[in-house]
């Protein structure tokens, strides 16, 4: 085989392989290699978003999600169930087959559209008249050629310092989503988006889950009142987090973990737990990619160093997803790598940073789009907003779900939507409503004029529309 291509894809998570997909569809010759293998060899392209990210998280929040269903809400709806169980080995399989499906999805895409896929390591060789020299090794070894490269290699789990993963007392996401049995006591250093819901995970199935945060506030990122609404229903489902922690010490003797912290009142505390989830963010990887080879240049905080269009240093070479500034979600990495793709072909394309939404999928979800009234305020703008409760919505009430709110925040005098934040039931799915109309830079009146179905989740977001004009019909 003649390994020359237009274009190769160094990774094949959600930012690689949709570039790659999408420079094929645009006419280039394009290569994507990847390492990601399971024990046996076999290659799972999908990068973290599929094999220890997206999917297998949100396969065990379901599993999850049933028992907890099973156990506390069937009898309200006059279903009687006992003795019920749950086999965390069939659970864990089952999220493994869901892997599976979506790692052999992407290999099809890549044969639909003629992308030339790679199992195996990728370094730069050298840069020649040719182009790039990468050398790829692994199952397919090869020395590849290419006038255009895109670094898309995501990013790794950040340790405490002197605390390795060893993913059997001390876990990153990796092990955490695949604890052979329910632990009894369970901590977690880290109230953000894994934390949350990989707490919401065990917590569901039996674990006494403690989460240790180090901010003085909770969830800092979301609006202030969607935060204290989660606070309330976390502390409800006897999820514990504690916040404004320092830990001071952390000793893993292989049965247990000891933390000893300060709490936000300078207490000294210690807790004792038989596993340890550190979810206190991602570092981008590089490592092995020998970007030295062509002088590909990293900010001071690891990241490859690109511009607002995803040029790097270095001309032709590009970088996208985890590996650059910008928020760590598989849906950035997608549109960055469609972006670059269409951009490689001579076409515009932009990413609109404030349009990208966020999303938690605990129960209750949580998810948001553009600022929060603080941001806004604190920028000085004149703002107004709106506020609707599911317990006033007749699809929530039907459900047995009205925990939460929808809040939309709109410029005072142009009434152009600035923020959308939603906690309860579907958030995440409603939360597209709110993405389409800050893209269309639409008011909250245009909202409250669209005809939604009823009776539907989505009526609350209309009514929040309402509520900026202090015009709600059902409440
Ligand atoms: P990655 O998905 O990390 O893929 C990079 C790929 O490059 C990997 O396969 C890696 O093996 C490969 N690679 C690296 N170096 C080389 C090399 N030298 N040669 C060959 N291959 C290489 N985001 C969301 O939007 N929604 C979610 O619900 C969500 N849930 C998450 C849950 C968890 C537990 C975690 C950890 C993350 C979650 N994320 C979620 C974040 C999401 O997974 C990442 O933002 C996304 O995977 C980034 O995509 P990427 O393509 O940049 O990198
Ligand atoms: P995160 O950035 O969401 O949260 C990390 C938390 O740890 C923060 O609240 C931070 O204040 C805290 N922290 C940092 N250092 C600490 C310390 N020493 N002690 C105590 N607390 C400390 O990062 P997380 O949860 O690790 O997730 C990593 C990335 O993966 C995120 O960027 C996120 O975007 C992505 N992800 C997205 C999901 C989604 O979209 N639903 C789900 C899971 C992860």
């Amino acid at each position: 085989m003649e390994n020359k291509f237009d274009i190769l894809v160094i990774g094949a998570g959600p930012g690689g392989y949709i570039a790659a997909i999408r420079a094929a569809q645009l006419g280039k010759k394009v290569a994507c290699v990847d390492m990601w293998t399971d024990d046996a060899g076999k290659p799972k392209p999908g990068g973290t978003c599929t094999n220890v990210g997206c999917i297998p998280s949100k396969a065990l929040l379901q599993s999850s999600e049933h028992f907890e269903q099973a156990n506390h809400h069937f009898a309200e709806h006059g279903i009687s169930v006992s003795d019920v169980k749950m086999d965390v080995t069939k659970m864990i399989s089952r999220k493994e087959t869901v892997v599976k499906q979506n790692n052999e999805g992407i290999l099809f895409l890549f044969k639909k559209n003629k992308v030339s896929f790679f199992s195996g390591k990728a370094s730069f060789a050298e840069k020649s008249d040719a182009g790039f020299k990468v050398k790829v090794e692994g199952k397919d070894a090869a020395e590849i050629t290419a006038e255009i490269v895109i670094v898309a290699t995501g990013s790794d789990p950040r340790p405490l310092p002197n605390l390795p993963f060893d993913e059997k007392s001390i876990l990153s996401n990796t092990g955490a989503l695949d604890i052979p049995e329910v632990p009894k006591k369970l901590g977690i250093i880290g109230a953000g988006v894994i934390g949350l819901e990989l707490g919401s995970v065990w917590r569901r199935l039996g674990a006494d889950v403690t989460i240790l945060e180090a901010a003085p506030a909770f969830l800092t990122a979301a609006d202030e009142a969607i935060a204290k609404e989660a606070k309330k229903a976390f502390d409800k489902q006897g999820l514990k987090i504690e916040v404004g922690v320092k830990i001071t010490e952390a000793k893993n003797d292989g049965k247990s973990v000891k933390i000893a912290y300060d709490t936000a009142g300078g207490e000294k505390q210690e807790l004792t737990v038989d596993k340890l989830i550190v979810s206190i963010g991602r570092i981008p990887f590089t490592s092995g990619l020998n970007l030295e080879a062509v002088g590909v240049k990293l900010d001071d905080r690891g990241f490859i160093e690109v511009d607002e269009n995803c040029r790097t240093s270095v001309q032709n070479i590009w970088a996208i997803g985890d590996v650059v500034r910008g928020p760590m979600l598989a849906h950035k990495a997608e549109e960055e790598g469609v972006a670059v793709a269409e951009r490689i072909a001579g076409m515009h394309a932009h990413v609109d940073f404030g349009t990208i939404p966020s999303v938690i999928y605990t129960s209750p979800e949580i998810a948001w789009v553009g600022k929060t009234e603080k941001q806004l305020k604190e920028e000085g703008r004149k703002v107004k907003s709106g506020q609707f409760p599911f317990m006033a919505n007749g699809r929530a009430r039907a459900m047995g779900d009205i925990t939460g709110f929808a809040k939309i925040i709109a410029d005072a005098e142009t009434d152009e939507v600035l923020g959308g934040h939603i906690i309860g039931p579907m958030a995440s799915e409603l939360i597209s409503e709110l993405v389409t109309i800050m893209e269309f830079k639409g008011a909250a009146e245009d909202i409250a004029r669209i005809c939604h179905a009823h009776p539907t989740l989505s009526e609350a977001i209309k009514e929040a529309a309402l509520a900026v004009d202090k015009r709600t019909l059902n409440l």
